[in-house]
């Protein structure tokens, strides 16, 4: 349905105000020219008369003449004399007959004026007729004597002929004002068309059925340059400015959004009243409450969940934070054996309208610290150990010089063991700490069947019984890899696989390739084998399964650590699979091209 234009009722409304203010001013004024005609027109025909009766030879013929005059005329009539005594009167005689004669001269205000002015014009009250009269006289010389004519209208006539003159001109006004308007009407119609054309483009927008603001196409008849077209063109360039502030305030909120869940920390932003406004899905899973049964809402109290006291810690600094206006912060750990420790920063949005608080969980950089500790404990328990031993022998030989030959070899055999400990476990710590910063120009080309073969090479200059066997798919298997530290991997696996076997050690290293361009090394042993609860462990640092029979093995327990690292710097994966008193085969698989250049 069009809407109605209001301010078209509006000007209709005030043009008929208007018209009736104009007709209400015009209305006396049209009173008083009707008068003033019908005064005209009775002044008309009182000279009229004057010229009909005054060829008359004498005063008797002249009245007879106006006698005449009375078959054509409807006025009362009468000839006064210069004294104003009536002379003839058309009705009073033929009321009275000749006897009006008798009848005392009274003073008309007219006949006074007719005698000093020529003409005069009275209404007054007739006491012999009942009723008011319009009376004209006029004054006229006949045979050299002055007479007056005066003559008489019913003043009920005059006035229903001005009343109906009256009642003429108001329907004429009432005709013109309906005339306008409806002229006004359509006129306003036909201009306000483009408004309703603009208003109904633009509605569907307004009660959200549209996402956008329609374009506004006005009818082709409408005049390029007309205000209509102009704002329909202002309309369509605004709205085309909005869409492009909407999508870029759209984009732009997806870009914070994304930042802000991107982020490892909890983010919650409260409004003055503590209601949230924001939340990320960290910071939901922080509180341990599903996002969309928090946004929106006050401030959980958190009371019976797990994470009660960060909630609570959370909502006192916020509060705080909010009524202070300046920046908090806060750390807190949660649970018992397994601590959480997190980390919370408030700060005020400013003027009362509430706070961000970021919860940032450091559990990890805690175990960092702690693994940092452990780290430094165990080596330097590590290198204490043969320290401690060098020290003993070493003061041994100092008080006993003269000891046997025998002796002082046994004694300077075991320094140089605990020396080569030594060297060996800082060896290893410094290979540690190289494999993190390996340059990615070392990788390259580098063939595995070659590389299993110098491995099985070298550990048989060392274990000169063990056998190794290398199965493999294809002669040759290239992946890009370091092949100094991918071979340090393999020789600690072929390493441990002959430590911990009995001699001679039987060993296999299977090579084959994988689907998606992975190559798979496996290295099995018939040895000890690992406990099941062990598995999980063995690749952390200084770990080991029997401390003694490690340390009489000569190891610290940082092997499986290294190898961890050189075939995560591969962006390989390693694991382990053991039966107790059957053996051990640790499995390697890795990408044969570089993923990432990092
Ligand atoms: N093939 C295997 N068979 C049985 N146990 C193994 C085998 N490989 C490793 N282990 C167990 O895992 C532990 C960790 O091995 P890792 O190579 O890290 O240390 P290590 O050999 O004791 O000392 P390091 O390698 O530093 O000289 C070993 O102490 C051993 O108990
Ligand atoms: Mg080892």
């Amino acid at each position: 349905m069009r809407k109605k234009i209001h301010f078209r009722k509006k000007i209709i409304t005030w043009q008929i105000v208007l018209f009736a203010i104009f007709v209400a001013a015009l209305f006396p004024l049209i009173n008083r020219t009707v008068h003033r005609i019908v005064r005209d027109t009775l002044e008309e025909n009182t000279s009229n008369l004057i010229d009909a009766i005054d060829d008359a030879f004498s005063e008797k013929e002249m009245i007879e003449l106006l006698k005449q005059q009375e078959f054509f005329s409807f006025y009362r009539m009468s000839i006064l004399n210069d004294k104003g005594e009536l002379i003839y009167d058309s009705h009073l005689s033929r009321l009275l007959g000749s006897n009006f004669e008798a009848l005392t001269p009274t003073k008309h205000p007219e006949v006074e004026e007719a005698l000093k002015e020529g003409i005069g014009y009275a209404i007054s009250y007739s006491n012999l007729f009942k009723g008011r009269f319009a009376y004209v006289a006029e004054r006229f010389t006949f045979r050299g004597k002055t007479y007056i004519l005066r003559t008489a209208f019913p003043f009920a006539q005059l006035q229903e002929l001005i009343h109906n003159f009256e009642l003429g001109f108001l329907f004429f006004s009432f005709l013109v004002l309906l005339f306008f308007n409806t002229i006004i009407w359509f006129i306003f119609s036909r201009f306000t068309r483009p408004i309703s054309t603009i208003i109904e483009a633009v509605a569907p927008y307004q009660r959200g059925e549209m996402e956008e603001i329609p374009e506004i196409t006005l009818p082709s008849k409408a005049a390029p340059d007309d205000e209509f077209t102009r704002l329909a063109q202002t309309l369509n360039s605004l709205s085309g400015r909005i869409k492009e502030q909407i999508t870029s305030i759209t984009a732009e909120r997806n870009e914070k959004e994304a930042i802000l869940q991107s982020l490892g920390e909890g983010v919650i932003a409260v409004d003055g009243e503590m209601r949230i406004r924001y939340i990320n899905s960290i910071g939901s899973k922080m509180l341990g409450m599903p996002r969309r049964e928090l946004l929106g809402e006050e401030f959980p109290s958190g009371r019976g969940k797990v994470s009660e006291p960060l909630i609570e810690r959370a909502r006192q600094l916020l509060i705080t934070c909010s009524e202070q206006e300046a920046i908090l912060t806060d750390s807190l750990a949660l649970g018992e054996e397994k601590k959480v420790y997190i980390d919370l920063i408030a700060a005020p949005k400013g003027k009362g309208s509430g706070a961000i608080i970021v919860l940032q969980d450091k559990s990890s950089h805690y175990k960092v610290l702690e693994m940092g500790k452990d780290f430094v404990a165990n080596a330097s328990h590590e290198l204490r150990t043969p320290i401690t031993i060098i020290k003993g022998f070493a003061e041994t030989l100092q008080d006993m010089p003269e000891m046997s030959r025998e002796m002082l070899d046994e004694i300077t055999e075991k320094i140089v063991r605990n020396c080569e400990r030594m060297d060996n476990l800082v060896k290893n710590l410094l290979t540690l700490a190289d494999i993190e910063n390996i340059p990615e120009s070392r990788f390259k080309d580098c063939d595995l069947v070659t590389l299993a073969e110098n491995c099985r090479h070298m550990l048989r200059s060392v274990y000169t019984g063990a056998q190794v066997d290398i199965e493999k798919t294809e002669e040759e298997m290239t992946i890009s890899a370091d092949g100094d530290i991918l071979e340090l991997a393999v020789i600690n696996l072929l390493d441990n696989a002959a430590k911990y076997s009995k001699a001679p050690a039987h060993i296999t290293i299977r090579l084959s390739s994988l689907k998606d361009d992975e190559a798979k090394i496996e290295i099995s042993d018939k040895g000890m084998g690992i406990p099941p609860e062990d598995l999980e462990n063995i690749f952390g640092r200084f770990y080991t399964v029997d401390k003694t029979h490690s340390r009489r093995l000569g190891g610290a327990g940082l092997g499986l650590s290294i190898v961890k690292n050189i075939i995560d710097k591969h962006e390989g994966l390693i694991s382990a699979t053991s039966t107790l008193g059957e053996g051990t085969t640790f499995t390697i698989i890795l990408p044969r091209t570089r993923h990432s250049r990092s």
